[in-house]
């Protein structure tokens, strides 16, 4: 249903890609991620009774949402609060184009979208720190104890270098990154590998240990090959990310496949992007013209989507 009436407020976001230094930036780690032009949309207005919500999983009323979308009822109670508007009826139309459970952050979007939206409405214009911890609300419910790097990357237009609990700075990126996304099709659980990190740390702190610092390290390496703008590095760098992303037990058979038919077809290096355990993986591609070679390999390899993506210059092109 799209029916809109007059005091309508539209709230949108981007989507991310962790680039390097997921897991590992849960154990306050940096990392380095970056908007994704993939946009989510919240279209809020006003009705008579309660607060009703539609969206392509779930529509009726935000108290009776399935448990999996309890996120994003408590992150818009909590701003209705925030405004002294909880007891106004509203209908909330969600309209995404990002997958669900790929690692793309669907779960933030969708809530800055929401946040957004409600703000408009009632004429307000948060800071980046509000919607920040408003948010989070939701991301807690999604992912348990998040780091934070997806809503970070999402209220950024440029790539940023983060580590919880510290300011997020935006990175200076010398050329262009054509960068190729293949989705398994599969949706990840993020809380669920995050808890199979931990399990595993409990179980082998040694390995765990060893890979959370050689990604740390990885990291440092990345900003450095970005801001030079050493491509043939940057690839080389996220081949080792994925070695350790295997060692953390986060990868699979699926994400190995396309990440293999990525490297077969052109790439420079590719591994998983976000939580892993499905979802799907990221390869840089030395130019447009191989990306989109490579992007059609992934499709031929079993990915369900594959977009090339050119960072400069915001375009997305999708397979
Ligand atoms: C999810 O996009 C990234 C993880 O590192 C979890 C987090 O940082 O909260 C897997």
């Amino acid at each position: 249903m799209s029916t809109f009436f007059e005091n309508q407020a539209i709230g949108e976001a981007h989507s991310k890609l962790i680039l390097v230094g997921e897991h590992a930036v849960v154990y306050g780690k940096p990392a380095i991620a970056m908007p994704f032009p993939l946009k989510a949309k919240a279209i809020v207005h006003r009705i008579d009774g309660s607060i009703m919500l539609e969206s392509s999983v779930y529509t009726g009323p935000i108290s009776c949402l399935p448990d999996k979308m309890k996120g994003i009822s408590s992150c818009i109670n909590k701003t209705l609060e925030y405004l002294n508007h909880t007891s106004d009826g509203l209908y909330i139309k969600i309209d995404s184009a990002i997958p669900l459970g790929r690692g793309l952050g669907s779960s933030a979007a969708v809530a800055i979208a929401c946040v957004r939206a409600l703000a408009y409405l009632y004429g307000k214009e948060f800071t980046q720190k509000e919607l920040f911890s408003l948010v989070h609300v939701a991301e807690t419910y999604a992912h348990g104890n998040p780091s934070g790097i997806d809503m970070a990357a999402e209220l950024s237009e440029n790539p940023i270098w983060f580590q919880k609990g510290q300011e997020t700075s935006t990175l200076n990126v010398k050329d262009n990154l054509y960068i190729v996304v293949g989705d398994t099709g599969r949706a990840g659980d993020t809380r669920t590998a995050v808890e199979n990190v931990r399990k595993n740390y409990d179980s082998d702190p040694m390995k765990i240990k060893e890979s959370i610092i050689e990604i740390a390290n990885i990291a440092i390496e990345t900003k450095a090959a970005l801001v030079r703008g050493d491509m043939y590095l940057l690839g080389s760098l996220l081949n080792r990310n994925q070695k350790e992303l295997m060692t953390l037990g986060v990868s699979d058979e699926g994400l190995n496949k396309l990440i293999e038919a990525s490297k077969n077809s052109g790439a420079l290096g590719a591994k998983l992007t976000g939580g892993g355990l499905g979802g799907c993986i990221i390869a840089l591609a030395p130019d447009l013209a191989k990306g989109r070679i490579i992007s059609k390999e992934l499709i031929k390899a079993g990915a369900v989507q594959s977009w090339c993506f050119s960072t400069a210059e915001g375009i997305l092109y999708e397979t």
